[in-house]
């Protein structure tokens, strides 16, 4: 499924295209409101696709996240759910599979990934303590704050730049961890926090050779990583892609040696997982698991449940295994590719290479003449919104939020509109209409003008802030 092989549709006998491998069994209607309403949903939200109802909006790439469609095996384990408060066996399954298939000796759920890091953050960082990691993620970042630690950014400076065609735009840059270590000491790393395929660099992945670098580093100075797993299976794709010597091993053995170079992980289920809620968090030292487990029972549920009801740790479990079939990573990320390539043949400037779970559309290249405090890819996922009901995310200088030491604007190199495929949801279909409706808004890009923050919420502004035009 290329646009190359659909511009010579019928022209090429020998074309030969691959296709999603499952059928659709229900369907959910969606419609388009028209342009009008579409204005004024626009208006009464505030110009923030978050503040819309779904109602409103035709194709949804909010997020990837608790957004995919389940299987019938997922489904029919819903019914195999035991609700039992203490003792689950939906919770044994869920552990047994985390264990079979991402390594790690003893498991804690949690309702989501922030559940998760929340517990991992309290527990493992010392106010004080520096948290070096791959880029910040919102929710991940903010976690490391509450519990006193400040996040240093330690990814390669490839990743900054949407035009760097670097296959793993995700390593970290152990010079930049070396320095971190000289100045602060050892001791004052609380541990790396390293994620798979990083979500604000535009679902870029990290090397195999880089982790096993990065775990030489950190055994030589005692120091712990945990892994970001949320979109950890996508990197597993892209490591058997792209690294020599994977080609011919399953996203599952790849997954499993990854997970081997760290110390634990922590999950947002809702993503890879292929679940619509749950998380969990995976670690091998058991007496942190013992500091884990004991204070999931404050924050989110019993030891053995965190938050899931049964039924929901059973589709997880049924997610876990299903998420690793290399058919299913092969068109789902296969599908994102497809997006992005028709982008690129219009040369609509997005981060390049395409990543693993969204299209990042490179605002600045859209609106170079709005300054960054005039929030261009807010202005452009509205925009895109305005023009055809799709949903994206703004990825830029409202989620990067304020420095809570200089109370600035942060202003990241990259300001992203992310539009984000759910897995198993739409179809060629809906990416061609994608595809037509960011070409729109490219055309009318001149005449485009910035937003103005009128209400701006303490943490994660992104989700809750509201814009007006300036005029
Ligand atoms: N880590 C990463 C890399 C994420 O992308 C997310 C969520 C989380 C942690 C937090 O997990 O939402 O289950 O609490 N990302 C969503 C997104 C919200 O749209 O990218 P959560």
């Amino acid at each position: 499924m290329t646009s190359s092989t659909l511009k010579t549709f019928g022209q090429q006998l020998s074309r030969r295209s691959w296709a999603e491998p499952w059928k659709i069994k229900a369907v959910e209607p969606i419609h388009m409101i028209d342009r009008d309403e579409r204005a004024r949903a626009l208006e009464e939200a505030g110009y923030n696709t978050f503040l819309l109802r779904s109602a409103d909006v035709y194709i949804d790439l909010l997020t990837d996240s608790g957004t995919s469609a389940m299987s019938d095996r997922q489904w029919a384990g819903m019914m195999m759910g035991d609700e039992a408060y203490a003792g689950s066996n939906n919770f044994y399954h869920l552990e047994k599979a985390v264990q079979d298939y991402y390594g790690y000796k003893h498991m804690v759920p949690t309702h989501q990934g922030r559940g998760a890091e929340h517990l991992l953050s309290q527990t493992a960082i010392k106010p004080g303590q520096s948290v070096p990691g791959n880029m910040y993620f919102t929710t991940t970042r903010l976690h490391h704050e509450l519990a006193g630690g400040t996040f240093i950014d330690v990814i390669i400076d490839e990743a900054h730049d949407p035009n760097n065609e670097h296959p793993f735009k995700g390593n970290v840059d152990l010079e930049k961890m070396e320095a971190l270590v000289t100045e602060v000491g050892a001791e004052n790393v609380a541990y790396v926090s390293l994620a798979g395929t990083v979500n604000m660099a535009g679902g870029q992945p990290v090397s195999m050779a880089n982790v096993r670098e990065l775990r030489e580093f950190c055994d030589r100075h005692g120091i712990r990583i945990f892994l970001d797993a949320t979109r950890m299976v996508e990197n597993a794709y892209f490591i058997q892609q792209r690294e020599d010597g994977y080609a011919d091993k399953s996203i599952a053995e790849i997954l499993k040696k990854f997970c081997g170079y760290t110390d634990g992980a922590w999950m947002s289920a809702k993503k890879d997982n292929l679940v619509n809620i749950g998380g969990w968090l995976a670690v091998n030292n058991f007496d942190l698991f013992d500091a884990l487990r004991n204070l999931v029972v404050v924050f989110e549920g019993l030891h053995t449940y965190g938050g899931m009801a049964g039924r929901d740790m059973e589709a997880l479990a049924i997610g876990i295994e299903e998420a690793v079939e290399d058919d299913h990573v092969h068109s789902r990320v296969g599908q994102v590719l497809y997006l992005g390539e028709l982008l690129l043949d219009w040369e609509i400037p997005i981060v390049k290479p395409v990543g693993g779970h969204a299209i990042f559309l490179d605002a600045k290249g859209f609106y170079p003449h709005i300054p960054q405090d005039q929030f261009p890819a807010q202005v452009l996922t509205a925009q895109l919104y305005l023009d055809s009901g799709v949903r994206g995310m703004e990825r830029g200088n409202v989620s990067a939020g304020r420095d809570p030491n200089t109370g600035d604007h942060r202003y990241p190199a990259l300001e992203l509109t992310r539009l984000a495929i759910p897995r198993r949801v739409y179809t060629q279909a809906h990416m061609d209409v994608v595809a037509e409706a960011v070409k729109t808004v490219y055309d009318a890009r001149q005449q485009t003008k910035g937003l103005e923050m009128v209400y701006e919420p303490k943490d994660l502004r992104f989700f809750q802030a509201r814009f007006t035009p300036i005029s």
